[in-house]
């Protein structure tokens, strides 16, 4: 007797979606007498995207190659709604999965609702209760949980959020995040034990609402940095956005103990999240990472949709003041009681097995 195979098509576009879907393709591709999944890419991002795809393994069914330069947020949502359409029409998917907060995971929904296909979402339930900050992930978040069927919540804290939108609840299924089971996959196949001292500050900055004058104060706040610890290297592998792009190279080049670089792939950057004494960042993956590993993380951010990594205290928000940032950072590398307390591993995020408990509840579906 043939067993007809639940066809699974995942779509995603940018590097943090990339790398919290990988292990649900994996797991997805293991059980390939109950599973045909395919992957589709919208390319929002290209170069950050291939360098995750590459690490992982993972060769798309369809690529849509859509990101241009600078591109805007409605032009390109535009051209998602033109071409996934005709993926979903090839395919004929019994669901649909999408994951996170980007413009490709609203829309991506959005075409599915339209064709009547199922959506199922992974790192659902994430809210900051403010509709600018992230912008605009928080209304993407929002829309998608509308449009989706099934909903994989990271956390206790992200169910409630749903429950509270009146999400029923027998369609939310706390899995934890995907994102545990990629750090753990990397750290276990990897990367090596090492008692080196950590000397190196590991920096990332993004998000649009620190676009502008935010991301300079962070600039400022990161050449003090380096002027008061020569003995540190800061580390910042530079988001290929030309906006922030442009900020940080006319703000840090040429400072000696500043390393600036070009994204570092996944496993680089998993080295030196796990070799660096502290993290500055206003990214969601990789304050996610830090709690994992234990690695004391400053938000570069004024909200959050994680209160589950301030909670843990390896994370504290402190926002873009530049004094602000120097004073955590001078609290962290001059006081070591303080330190030790912070650089705590934890699980809040997750087991490491959210991609098996997913494509269980897929199978069951
Ligand atoms: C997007 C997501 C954001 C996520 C971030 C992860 C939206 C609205 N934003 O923001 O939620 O946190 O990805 O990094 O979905 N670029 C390249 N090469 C790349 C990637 C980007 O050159 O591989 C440049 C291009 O000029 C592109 C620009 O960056 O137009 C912006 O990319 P986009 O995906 O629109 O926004 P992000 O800021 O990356
Ligand atoms: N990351 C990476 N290389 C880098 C910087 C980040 O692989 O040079 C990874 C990081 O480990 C995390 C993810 O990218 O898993 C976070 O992506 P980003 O900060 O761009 O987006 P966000 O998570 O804020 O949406």
């Amino acid at each position: 007797m043939s067993i007809t195979k639940k066809k699974v098509l995942v779509i995603f576009g940018t590097r943090p979606e990339a790398i919290k879907l990988a292990p649900v393709i994996k797991e997805l591709e293991k059980s390939s007498n109950i599973f045909r999944p395919y992957v589709c890419v919208t390319a929002q991002h290209r170069e950050m995207l291939d360098q995750v795809l590459e690490i992982f393994n993972i060769t798309p069914d369809f690529d849509l190659d859509l990101m241009t330069s600078c591109q805007e947020l409605s032009k390109l949502s535009a051209e998602i709604l033109n071409t996934l359409k005709s993926v979903i029409d090839k395919v004929k998917p019994d669901i649909i999965i999408v994951q996170g907060d980007t413009t490709t995971t609203f829309i991506a929904s959005l075409v599915g609702f339209y064709s009547k296909v199922k959506i199922g979402y992974v790192e659902a339930g994430l809210r900051s209760f403010n509709k600018h900050s992230p912008y605009p992930e928080e209304i993407n978040r929002q829309l998608t949980s509308v449009l989706a069927d099934v909903y994989f919540a990271p956390t206790k804290v992200s169910r409630k959020n749903l429950i509270k939108e009146n999400i029923p609840k027998n369609k939310i299924h706390i899995t934890g995040n995907t994102i545990v089971d990629s750090v753990k996959f990397i750290k276990k196949n990897y990367i090596q034990k090492s008692n080196k001292s950590n000397k190196s500050i590991l920096v990332t900055v993004h998000r649009r609402e620190n676009w502008g004058k935010n991301l300079i104060s962070v600039c400022q706040a990161v050449k003090k940095i380096a002027e008061l610890y020569p003995e540190y290297t800061i580390i910042w592998p530079v988001h290929l956005n030309p906006v922030v792009k442009d900020i940080i190279y006319k703000n840090l080049s040429n400072i000696p103990n500043i390393k600036l670089m070009y994204p570092l792939n996944y496993l680089k950057f998993m080295e030196y999240l796990n070799s660096s004494i502290l993290i500055l960042t206003d990214s969601g993956g990789v304050q996610e990472e830090a709690t994992v590993l234990g690695k004391p993380t400053l938000l570069l951010r004024d909200t959050t949709e994680r209160p589950e990594a301030l909670q843990s205290g390896t994370v504290k928000q402190v926002g873009c003041n530049a004094k602000k940032i120097l004073m955590e950072v001078k609290k962290l590398l001059n006081r070591k009681s303080y330190y030790k307390k912070v650089a705590k591993k934890n699980n809040v995020f997750g087991d490491g097995n959210a991609a098996k408990k997913i494509c269980k509840i897929l199978a069951k579906l």
